[in-house]
Parts: structure tokens; C-alpha cells; sequence
């Protein structure tokens, strides 16, 4: 609930100019996908190239926000929709520094993505869903949750217990299950590039 005593402050500052310092145009590139469908490691590439290119980025990840801001949030359907309402605060913040914030989360709700996509001005929320077979997630399992939530040990798993509900009209759709990822990031970059992210405002 809104308290009516707080009250907005402007900025002498404005994201303007922070990102004309930067010579940049703020952005969030919002990855969605399966546990184990490439997000962070294609997040972490992107985010790479991007500061060899001298831009100023920040990367938000799931099991480390989950670590700290989010602790002490689990994956009930209200917990992922709080987490993802912090995580689309942040990342608003963030664009108001005039930073290319780059963000791993399965963000499974259609809606969530939506409102998160609402806070920001038009173009500035880019959706890149990492659109990876569960079976190709699933035989991956790169941290071993998959075999534990086939031994009954992990319940509301997203894709086997929970659900997912796939972007259907995302900026940036990438098929990662042969790809190397190189290739998928040179692609990120390339939509940023022809986009104009990447040129001062
Ligand atoms: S989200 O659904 O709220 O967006 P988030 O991306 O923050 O999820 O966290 C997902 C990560 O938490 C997964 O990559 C996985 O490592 C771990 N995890 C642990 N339990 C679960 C679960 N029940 N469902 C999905 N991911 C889980």
C-alpha cells in the first residue's frame, strides 16, 4: 500500500544523462527458460562481450539473488511472483543508472513478465526466451536438481511440478539445444546492435 506522506523527488541527475556519460541506451535483457536451459551461462557471455565493447552492464542471476535479497523466498507461485516483482524493481533501478542489465531468472508467469516489462519505457524491456527442450534441460542437470526431483526430493519443480508458461511473442527467441554459445550471443549481440543499444543517445 501506498503511504500518502511519501512523497517523489526528481533528480538534478536524470537516467539522460547517465546514460549519455555512458554513451549507451539503458536496457534490460530479460532471459526466461527451464532450470538448466542456458540462461546464465548465455547471460554471462552476452554481458562479456558487452564490456569488451566498454559497455556498462549488470547482471542479475536467480541462485545468487537467492543467496541474499531474496533469501528468504522459496518456489511456491507467490514467492516466484514476489521474486520476479524485486527483481523488475531492481532492474528499473538499475535502467535509471543507465546500466544494460542483464537478468537470469526461469521467470515461469507470463504476467509477472508483463508487469516487469510495464515499469520500464517502451523498447527499453527486451524478452530473450532460452527456449531449451526440457528432455535437453533434463539430460543436462548441470547442478543435479533434475535426478533429485526424480527421487522425490525437490517438490514445485518448473516444467515437472510447476509450471511454465513459455513468452509468446518475445524480442529475441533462441532455440539452445545445439547452438554453441558464442553463436547465441553473437545473435544477442547483433539485435542490440541493429537495435541502436549500443550507440549514445
Ligand atoms: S523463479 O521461478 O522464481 O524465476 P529463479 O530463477 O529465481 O526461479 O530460481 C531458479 C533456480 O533455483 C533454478 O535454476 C534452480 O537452480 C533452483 N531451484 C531450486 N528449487 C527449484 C524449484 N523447485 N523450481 C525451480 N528451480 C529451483
Amino acid at each position: 500500500m501506498l503511504n500518502k506522506n511519501i512523497v517523489w523527488h526528481d533528480h538534478y541527475i536524470t537516467k539522460e544523462k547517465r546514460s549519455s556519460k555512458k554513451k549507451q541506451k539503458p536496457c534490460i535483457l530479460w532471459f526466461t527458460g527451464l532450470s538448466g536451459s542456458g540462461k546464465s551461462t548465455i547471460a554471462n557471455a552476452v554481458e562479456s562481450r558487452l564490456a569488451e565493447l566498454n559497455r556498462h552492464t549488470y547482471l542479475l542471476d536467480g541462485d545468487n539473488i537467492r543467496r541474499g535479497l531474496n533469501k528468504e523466498l522459496g518456489f511456491s507461485d507467490a514467492d516466484r511472483v514476489e521474486n520476479i516483482r524485486r527483481i523488475g524493481e531492481v532492474s528499473k533501478l538499475f535502467v535509471d543508472a543507465g546500466l544494460i542489465v542483464l537478468t537470469a531468472f526461469i521467470s515461469p508467469f507470463q504476467k509477472e513478465r508483463e508487469v516487469v516489462r510495464s515499469l520500464v519505457e517502451e523498447r527499453e524491456f527486451i524478452e530473450v526466451f532460452i527456449d531449451t527442450p526440457l528432455e535437453v534441460c533434463e539430460a543436462r542437470d548441470p547442478k543435479g536438481l533434475y535426478k533429485k526431483v526424480r527421487k522425490g526430493e525437490i517438490t514445485n519443480f518448473t516444467g515437472i511440478s510447476s509450471p511454465y508458461e513459455a513468452p509468446t511473442t518475445p524480442e529475441i527467441h533462441i532455440i539452445n539445444d545445439k547452438q554453441s554459445i558464442e553463436n547465441v550471443a553473437e545473435q544477442i549481440l547483433n539485435y542490440l546492435d541493429d537495435k541502436g543499444y549500443l550507440d549514445a543517445r
